[in-house]
């Protein structure tokens, strides 16, 4: 048993949408949110300006006494998560990568969607793994242009929400793609305008959030950290940015626990 809170951090707010599923499974656990505003977009960096990033978020959340790190963002988990667990031997950490494999392995049409950073598509692994399911279908690829400033700031219900979500999404679809994998955690709020960009055509959205619950459970349990079944939960947030952003990201957790996604 342990009641010491999960780290869980990305550079802003998109993380939220793996906070809010690593909430609802694991009632008991407390959680410390990093949000790295102040260097966010990670997007479009190299993978070292975005290890040296990581690197400090992780130095602080260990300074807070955290029991296991979630990276719940695709782009930083391309850039540092095997140095992070070469640093740190003995923190766990979970990571998050775009969901290839079950979209691959259920598409009817043959074509697939990954949406991600332009980071996290250059990546060796993104490359990799698309080489190993690219028999089973065509692996489409694109950088949701814009989205991650949108989410940031609140602007998920606009219409130039809407019309950068059209730019990116409807020539996937007319390409042929039944399933797109998100491979932003930040592309999730965008879950209900890419549902309208979509309209009836039947088109499945692959999120990797729930897999990363069941890693954490795992995880939890093969070191035994659990927190006692009597802990109350304390939800905690950080920032590297300002307190107006740290109060704005309190208001978007808040709200991401009511949304469809
Ligand atoms: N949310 C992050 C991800 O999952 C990246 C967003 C950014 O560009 O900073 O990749």
């Amino acid at each position: 048993m342990n009641n010491a809170p999960i780290g869980i951090f990305d550079s802003g707010m998109g993380g939220l949408s793996v906070w809010r599923n690593i909430r609802a499974a694991l009632p008991d656990e407390s959680l410390l949110y990093y949000a790295d505003a102040a260097h966010c977009p990670y997007g479009d960096r190299g993978h070292d300006e975005i290890l040296g990033y990581v690197e400090e978020v992780v130095r602080q959340m260990l300074g807070r006494g955290v029991k296991m790190v979630v990276v719940a963002c695709n782009t930083a988990t391309a850039a540092a998560i095997g140095h992070l667990r070469d640093e740190y031997p003995n923190i766990p950490f979970v990571g998050m990568e775009p969901a290839v494999k079950p979209a691959a392995l259920s598409t009817k049409s043959g074509v697939i969607a990954v949406l991600a950073t332009r980071s996290s598509l250059d990546g060796g692994h993104f490359r990799r793994t698309s080489a190993e399911f690219a028999d089973r279908a065509k692996i489409l690829s694109a950088v949701g242009e814009g989205w991650v400033d949108i989410v940031e700031s609140n602007r998920e219900n606009t219409p130039e929400a809407f019309e950068a979500v059209r730019k990116v999404v409807e020539p996937l679809v007319a390409a042929g793609a039944d399933r797109i994998v998100l491979g932003c955690t930040h592309y999730p709020f965008l879950t209900s305008v890419i549902k309208q960009v979509v309209g009836d055509r039947i088109v499945s959205l692959v999120n990797s959030a729930p897999a990363i619950v069941r890693r954490v459970k795992e995880l939890l349990s093969a070191n035994s950290l659990e927190a006692a079944a009597s802990n109350t939960p304390v939800y905690d947030f950080m920032t590297s940015a300002d307190g107006d952003y740290l109060a704005r990201l309190k208001a978007k957790a808040d709200a991401a626990c009511k949304m469809d996604m």
